[in-house]
Parts: structure tokens; sequence; C-alpha cells
């Protein structure tokens, strides 16, 4: 049987002095979203892009762009990534005391409210939010760099969340490949982050084909 899945290509693995053209040729492969892995220093080592990436990206492509926010202090930069025309932004929830009032301030704004949880996070976590969140990100690597190996217990989250809620979106992020991405669909993931997978196919429009392949 087929499962529908959203794939969201990240950006991380791309040569950084240039992500408009592997950006293009993901929207030509056939993708959901642009995922834009914003790290700050802090709350992971690395430090990745601002909303000035986003912005620029955003002239480039109609996929809809997403940001996922490893950082300290998530609303600081939601403004700055809502006026570059993000349309989904995903915060973790060990980046705050107020993930509740995070959740409303997006969606009383227009935009997609995700809250993505470690390896380390137990679900629990998610439950008082699920009415308020457009999607749940269950990372599959601890966050922080592209090209880590899936964490197998993860699966477990997933089908903690998707048991939760039948309707919200489930997204996965780190070491999504077409081995490990029929068995996060099965349990119950909707959305895919594929980065280093994507950069190591022979084309971005094959490893999308072969994603989607793997799961009917
Ligand atoms: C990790 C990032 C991911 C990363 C995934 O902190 O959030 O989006 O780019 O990369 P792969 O697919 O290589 O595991
Ligand atoms: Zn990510």
């Amino acid at each position: 049987m087929s499962i529908p899945i959203r794939i969201c290509p990240s950006i991380l693995s791309c040569d950084p002095a240039n992500f408009a053209d592997p950006v293009i040729a993901m929207e030509a492969g056939g993708v959901d979203w642009i995922h834009l892995d914003v790290m700050d220093g802090q709350f992971v080592p690395p430090i990745t892009f601002g909303a000035g990436l986003a912005a620029s990206l955003k002239d480039k492509v109609e996929t809809p762009l997403e940001a996922h926010l490893m950082t300290l202090t998530p609303d600081a930069h939601f403004d700055a990534f809502i006026d570059a025309g993000c349309t989904r932004i995903i915060f973790h929830a060990e980046a705050t005391s107020h993930a509740h009032r995070l959740c409303q301030s997006l969606r009383r704004r227009g935009i997609e409210a995700g809250i993505a949880i470690n390896p380390g996070t137990s679900v629990e976590v998610i439950r008082p939010l699920l009415n308020l969140l457009d999607l749940v990100l269950v990372m599959t690597v601890n966050p922080g760099w592209g090209g880590q190996e899936f964490i197998p217990e993860c699966l477990d989250k997933v089908r903690a969340v998707r048991a939760m809620s039948p309707t919200v979106a489930i997204q996965v992020d780190g070491g999504v490949d077409p081995k490990t991405i029929r068995p996060l669909a099965e349990a119950g993931a909707t959305d895919f982050v594929v980065g280093s997978y994507l950069m190591r196919a022979s084309s971005s429009a094959d490893g999308i084909k072969e994603l989607r392949s793997a799961c009917g």
C-alpha cells in the first residue's frame, strides 16, 4: 500500500557558497517544503544562517519555506523569519518554558506552528499543546549536524505521537534515506526532512523519486 508523504529537503548539507542552485533543483524534483536549519551556536554548537537567506530563497522558488529554529531564544527570531516569507516555524520544546504561548503567537499570525523534540525528550511535552500544533518534529538524530546515523529508538516516539493524535503532521529529521523512510512512514510520520541523502544521490530528482518509491 502506498503511504502519502511530504518531502522537506534540508539545505544543511549544501555548499553554503551556493544555496540557490540546489534549492531550485529540489523544487524541480517535486518537493513539498524547503527546510531551513537555523542554528545559533548556543542551543547547538554550529552557526548556520539567518532570515536573510530565507528572504533570498523566497524570491527564487515557489515551494513553501519552513524554519527549524535550533536557537535558545525561539521567539526572538519569529518576526524575522515570518517577514522573510517562512510559512511554517518549528521551535524546540527544550528551548522555552512557554511553548503554549509561542504556538498561540504563531497561529494568531497565520503561521503553521511546529514543535521539535530532541531524542532525549519525552513525547509527553507535546500532549497539552496538540490543539495548537500543526506539526510535531520528532528528531531522529541529536540536532546540530547533518549526516548522522538514524536513532532507531525514535520510531517508538513517532508511534506514541501518532497514538496521541490521528491528524497532526509528524515530521522526522535526521538520517532519513530510502531504508529508514518506510518504517518511519508506517509508524505514522508524514513529513520527511532529508539532507545528506539528497546530496549523495545522483540528482535531487532521482533521490526524491527513490524516497517516494520506498514508501510504495
Ligand atoms: C540536524 C538538522 C537536519 C539535518 C538532517 O540538526 O535539523 O535537518 O540537516 O540531515 P541528514 O538528512 O543528513 O541527517
Ligand atoms: Zn532540521
